[in-house]
């Protein structure tokens, strides 16, 4: 007998890492659609239990993430907590990942993983030298490379979608963008964005990236001042938890559409941002497109213009939601999980019936 709803996760694995004794975290936030899948992230924590949120929060996205792109796969997440203040080097970075290919070797197969922030392709291979249950190694050792690319391009498609849903056309040509986070993924967006004719001010807390933007003709101002800018859409692709309650209210963009995870900084925003006449796409939606690119390859063989187009698919997913919304006269974000949790209840169903009939 089920008693009531608790703790929402199906498990959570914290070890200290054997090399390094920094904490290694794996969130299994659900397997009811499949393995649970999520990158590693390596990553600076006030403490190991802030690292705990971190990873909890993310795993969850993972669990919507994969159901609503229609993966057989489940959310998990790994998180080793670094302590503030100093950059591991490249010694205890690979020993790190060892520490985490170790902990995944021990889930056996409950748990892939993949890159996330702090993380890349060549980490994989460290990570792959103690488990095969991971995503994204480089092509010349087996894997689908860096998901980065195929993000971007999933972001890039659902704000077509979006430019539809606004303004009648999908063409971005002198819409104006705000994309706030110039790392692995925005850096790939803003060159899409770029060439599709948006009109884009980028902006990092790494005075660097400002090359970037020259190269690209776009504009560039500090973080504070782009998430505030006035533009059509503003397309957070930096940490999580930019929409707050203090920012809504200074919002002058028509739509928030972006790669970072975890976004809203607490559910209520959802909604604040509703009243505020705010358009945002469900993270978790449109993020999707690295992880559709890594299945699509690694576990189902699919050739690359097939696993592309699965990627490009997330534009017409968003547009669905847009219709779905319209229709049961819910809001978007309401729709998008409505549709993850039908997913997940059919493959609780499925998987409930399978151990019905192997014990009848
Ligand atoms: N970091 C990716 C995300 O947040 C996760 C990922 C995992 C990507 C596995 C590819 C493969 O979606």
């Amino acid at each position: 007998m089920r008693l009531g709803r608790g703790f929402g996760h199906e498990d959570v694995v914290i070890r200290t890492g054997a090399r390094t004794g920094l904490p290694v975290i794996v969130a299994m936030h659900s397997t009811v659609l499949g393995p649970a899948t999520g990158g590693t992230r390596l990553w600076q924590y006030p403490d190991w239990k802030a690292g705990l949120d971190d990873a909890l929060r993310l795993s969850e996205g993972m669990t919507y993430k994969c159901a609503v792109a229609g993966l057989p796969n489940g959310g998990g997440k790994t998180v080793v907590v670094l302590p503030e203040g100093r950059r591991p080097t490249a010694v205890e970075k690979r020993d790190a990942m060892l520490d985490v290919g170790d902990v995944v070797q021990s889930l056996g197969g409950r748990y892939w993983t993949g890159p996330d922030a702090g993380t890349g392709q060549e980490d994989m291979v460290t990570i792959a030298s103690r488990t095969g249950h991971v995503f994204c190694r480089p092509a010349e050792h087996g894997g689908s490379g860096d998901p980065s690319p195929y993000t971007a391009l999933g972001v890039f498609c659902a704000l077509r979608s979006t430019a539809e849903r606004l303004y009648g056309s999908p063409d971005l040509t002198g819409r104006r963008m705000s994309v706030v986070g110039i790392g692995h993924v925005g850096r790939h967006l803003v060159r899409l964005l770029a060439e599709a004719g948006a009109r884009l001010v980028m902006s990092d807390i790494d005075p660097t990236k400002r090359a970037l933007a020259d190269e690209l003709g776009a504009g560039f101002t500090d973080p504070q001042d782009a998430l505030t800018a006035e533009v059509d859409i503003l397309v957070p692709c930096a940490l999580g938890g930019t929409l707050t309650e203090a920012l809504v209210p200074r919002l002058r963009c028509s739509a928030v559409v972006g790669a970072a995870n975890n976004q809203l900084a607490t559910p209520e925003v959802g909604g604040l941002l509703q009243q505020h006449g705010v358009l945002w796409a469900p993270d978790y939606v449109v993020n999707a497109g690295g992880v559709v690119y890594a299945v699509a390859r690694e576990l189902h063989g699919e050739d690359h213009a097939t696993a592309v187009a699965r990627v490009e698919s997330i534009g017409a997913t968003l547009a669905d939601l847009f219709m779905a919304s319209d229709a049961e006269g819910v809001t978007l974000v309401r729709a998008a999980a409505d549709l993850a949790a039908s997913r997940l209840a059919a493959g609780g169903a499925a998987r409930h019936g399978g151990e019905a009939r192997r014990a009848a």
